[in-house]
């Protein structure tokens, strides 16, 4: 059985991957702030999966110490990882003038150093069977500036320089790197933006690439994926 660690995967992008990844017959580990959610997932997962082993983790990955503990605890349970999903992430506006001090710490902290620490916790394990395919989930906002940006504009470029650095530092283990880039995707973090829903496009989409990514040949690695709504932007 394949094994897989996602992060974020309470709600939106996420947990369509998890949930993409468990119909493919992997066992997987994620993690989010929200227990209560986790445990209705992992309730749910449990019944309709059986064959799974599924970890839910409860992990604030702004703390460093917290990132090493939820590797610790899958590292102890799965024998290899297949795939790591680097998800987990906010959103919140500001621009570099006028955000409130702190701001950049704040998203950088989750958007940036969870995917830097978790992928370092788990690399050795990678490195030792010569395979693995890390996804990095950054954004449209990795690859162009745009109004209100700001932090979040920075942490996903910086999250694209990561995954770009990596992709190289792995290519002498056959390790894979790829950089999702979604443009707007329908999430609980779009709810009351009262933007048409229709506009927007779908969590499947996005585990859908990452599955075909996942799949191709084993001397093939897509270095990025841009995927955007098809009437544009929003
Ligand atoms: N939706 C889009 O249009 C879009 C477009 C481009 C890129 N993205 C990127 O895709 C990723 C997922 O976005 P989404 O729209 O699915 O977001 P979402 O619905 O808000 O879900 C974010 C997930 O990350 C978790 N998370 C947030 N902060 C965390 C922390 N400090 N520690 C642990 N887990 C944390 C959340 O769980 P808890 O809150 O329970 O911790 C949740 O499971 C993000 O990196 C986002 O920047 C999204």
């Amino acid at each position: 059985m394949p094994y897989a660690i996602i992060t974020g995967a309470s709600q939106g992008i996420g947990k369509a991957i998890a949930e993409k990844l468990l119909s493919e017959d992997f066992s997987i580990a994620v993690c989010s702030r929200d227990k209560n959610k986790l445990r209705l997932l992992e309730n749910e997962w449990n019944e309709k999966y059986p064959t799974a082993s599924i970890i839910t983790y409860v992990a604030d990955l702004t703390n460093k110490e917290e990132v090493a503990a939820f590797a610790d605890t899958l590292l102890s349970n799965f024998p290899e990882i297949d795939i790591l999903v680097n998800n987990a992430g906010i959103y919140l506006p500001g621009t570099i003038a006028d955000e409130p001090d702190g701001h950049l710490e704040t998203i950088i902290g989750i958007n940036l150093y969870s995917a830097y620490h978790l992928t370092r916790k788990v690399l050795p394990v990678m490195k030792s069977k010569n395979a693995g395919h890390i996804f990095n989930m950054c954004s449209i906002a990795s690859l162009k500036a745009y109004p209100n940006g700001g932090a979040y504009g920075i942490s996903k470029y910086a999250l694209m320089g990561f995954s770009e650095n990596l992709r190289e530092e792995l290519m002498e283990y056959s390790i894979k790197v790829t950089a999702i880039c979604p443009g707007a995707t329908y999430t609980p973090s779009w709810e009351g933006s009262g933007m048409a829903r229709a506009r927007f496009m779908e969590t499947t989409d996005i585990a859908s690439l990452l599955w075909s990514a996942y799949n191709l040949s084993h001397q093939a690695n897509v270095d990025t994926i841009v995927v955007r709504p098809v009437k544009g932007d929003l």
